[in-house]
């Protein structure tokens, strides 16, 4: 669907150049809910906004569909941008306009006839809920509403792509939840590919599909969400996750303070985990005291951590900590 290869962005003035992009190399699929994290600065705004060439490339190509977009004339440009629709943290709605005005804007544009527009945008209101809000103006709104405004303007002209640039981060945590129940509905409903850039690891956590991990300008790592939680591959994506606030939390634990030997247990969904520690209880001559475990809840699975503490002889733990290895869980002597 999208595919970037060797894209680079300078931002030059007189006496300085910021490299924003530095050969980036990335391939989001059709379908796809794939996210871009990283902290300010990092270069995400930058790289969403060279999909439409809102920026334009010092160097690279982005084919969409197959084809290198940065060759794009004037023409097929404008085409291009009916087909992807771009959503805001400030949500960008115009403040002199109605909501139906602000969400007829882009098919005014097109040139549909009035009949048309009316219809395509109450279809839209009643997708994002807001058919009551028609001819409110957007001071008269809440953040979440405004952002469902924005959204339903953003689809207006049936988009194959849709870009968040910080979609949610004006939002607070309920309504955030609500605006991403949105999106992944528009991507399940009409198979859009949605882009979205954020900071939170939460807005990752419970959308997205795969992600990229943006530092200084470079991709530095692309995972699915699940390998993410389960193995970070780097040290900014370990950071990033370990804030995340657990549905259940990890207390922290001082293994020093304990007798026995304390081990952490990685563990998901897909490897019934449980049983394999009662299972582990039953064979093994130890005893196990669980101290702590977290779960985090992901759009597919889950992935948690156990910490345990064994006791018993060290032949019998170390017997023990090899029979989970061999199950597939990950263990951790802390
Ligand atoms: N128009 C611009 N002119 C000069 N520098 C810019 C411009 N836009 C972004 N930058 C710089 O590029 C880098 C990446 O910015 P940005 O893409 O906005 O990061 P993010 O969205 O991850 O916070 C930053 O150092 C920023 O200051
Ligand atoms: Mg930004």
């Amino acid at each position: 669907m999208i595919r970037i290869e060797n894209l680079s962005k300078s931002f030059f003035d007189e006496n300085n150049t910021v490299k924003a992009l530095k050969n980036i190399n990335l391939q989001i699929n059709k379908g796809e809910i794939f996210g871009i994290i990283g902290l300010s600065g990092a270069g995400k705004s930058t790289l969403i906004r060279c999909l439409n060439r809102l920026e334009e490339p010092t160097e690279g190509s982005i084919y969409i569909q197959g084809e290198d977009i940065t060759k794009f004339d004037k023409n097929r440009l404008r085409d291009l941008r009916k087909d992807i629709g771009m959503i805001f943290q400030h949500f960008n709605l115009f403040s002199q306009k109605t909501v139906y005005k602000n969400i007829a804007f882009p098919l005014e544009l097109e040139g549909l006839p009035r009949d048309q527009i009316e219809k395509r945008v109450d279809t839209l209101l009643e997708y994002v809920e807001l058919k009551d809000k028609k001819y409110s103006y957007p001071s008269q709104l809440s953040g979440g509403q405004k952002q469902r405004i924005a959204i339903a303007r953003a689809l207006a002209n049936n988009p194959k792509i849709l870009l968040s640039d910080e979609g949610t981060s004006a939002l607070d945590p309920k309504t955030t939840k609500s605006i991403l129940e949105l999106l992944r509905s528009t991507r399940d409903r009409f198979g859009i590919t949605i882009v979205l850039i954020t900071h939170q690891m939460e807005v990752i956590k419970d959308i997205c599909d795969r992600v990229a991990i943006m530092e200084d300008g470079e991709i530095i790592e692309v995972n699915t969400v699940e390998e993410l939680f389960k193995h970070p591959k780097t040290k900014t994506a370990y950071e990033f996750i370990s804030r995340v606030k657990s549905d259940i939390t990890e207390e922290i634990i001082e293994p020093n303070s304990f007798k026995g030997t304390v081990i952490r247990l990685g563990y998901s969904g897909e490897n019934a985990k449980m049983p394999v520690v009662s299972r582990m209880i039953k064979e093994f001559d130890i005893e196990a005291n669980i101290l702590s475990g977290d779960i985090n809840r992901l759009l597919k699975t889950s992935v948690g951590h156990l910490i345990l503490e064994l006791q018993g002889k060290d032949e019998e733990i170390q017997k023990a900590i090899k029979f989970l290895i061999d199950n597939n869980v990950k263990v951790e002597v802390m």
